[in-house]
């Protein structure tokens, strides 16, 4: 695939051709934020599969593309769709596309996904904005780059930002919805947890458990990008008692969850 940088630069070169733009906002829209998309007035949508260097994404519902033009009076390039660890990608070619959105020129990124709820308060439909988490694909490392640290130990990966996350609970408090915030494990994944797993997770001080993100957000750290993610809860995890989700239950739940996903991304870009 050849070296980061090189890939990095032929991809930006090459959306730079397709959008005569410099967005300064960047959005990876996880399972259920479809609602976001479709209000970005897009000057462009540039399929992953044109992209130099980018993998082919095969996630169920996933769209893999990218949307480009103006949400809430900002230019924005938002990913719908992204690359999984557990689709078989290395960390550099999933987060390829976060290399090349701080290459664009983005300053912030908000990112979203669905995940277990491990914290017991959690319903499905709630939103759990990330405040920290923990890495159990142990990949952080090499997504921050493998670059020289002089023997110092390296920034911290989970550099979410304190002052867009105190927004969006204002906004959430005033427009008179429940956000709550918490702790996300990431996993490989590509199975949910076991009983025993979702167990030890909340043991540790999880609150929510997915299959994502957490590279995305390291490569952003390593770029000092601020960074706001957050998690639509699409089922809870009771590791003691024999009970299915009802599939019903996850698609309502979403819907409502990308509405109020979408009024904070719309309100935070505002305030920005
Ligand atoms: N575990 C891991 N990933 C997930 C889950 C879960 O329970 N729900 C949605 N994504």
């Amino acid at each position: 695939m050849g070296n980061l940088k090189t890939q990095t630069a032929e991809a930006h070169r090459f959306l730079g051709s397709q959008w005569d733009s410099s967005p300064t906002i960047g959005i990876i829209l996880g399972t259920g934020s479809g609602e976001i998309a479709d209000s970005i007035s897009a000057d462009v949508k540039i399929p992953y599969s044109d992209v130099p260097h980018f993998p082919t994404s095969t996630a169920i519902g996933h769209k893999g593309q990218f949307v480009c033009g103006q949400l809430a009076g900002a230019k924005v390039i938002a990913m719908q769709g992204r690359f999984h660890l557990y689709e078989g990608y290395d960390v550099d070619s999933a987060t390829l596309p976060v290399h090349v959105m701080a290459a664009m020129g983005v300053r912030q990124l908000f990112i979203s996904n669905a995940a277990g709820g491990v914290n017991p308060n959690w319903q499905v439909g709630d939103v759990m904005m990330i405040n920290s988490h923990i890495d159990f694909m142990y990949r952080s490392t090499v997504a921050m780059g493998q670059c020289n640290t002089a023997g110092r130990p390296r920034r911290r990966s989970d550099q979410y930002d304190t002052e867009l996350i105190q927004r969006a609970f204002r906004h959430a408090r005033a427009a008179n919805f429940p956000l709550y915030q918490g702790v996300y494990a990431s996993m490989l994944g590509p199975n949910y947890e076991t009983r025993a797993e979702y167990r030890y997770l909340k043991k540790i001080g999880a609150d929510a458990v997915g299959m994502s993100t957490v590279p995305e957000v390291a490569v952003a750290a390593s770029y000092g990008l601020k960074v706001m993610a957050m998690s639509i809860i699409t089922n809870v995890a009771k590791p003691d008692v024999l009970e299915e989700t009802s599939g019903e239950e996850v698609v309502d739940a979403g819907l409502v969850a990308a509405s109020k996903l979408k009024s904070i991304v719309e309100d935070t870009i505002k305030r920005s």
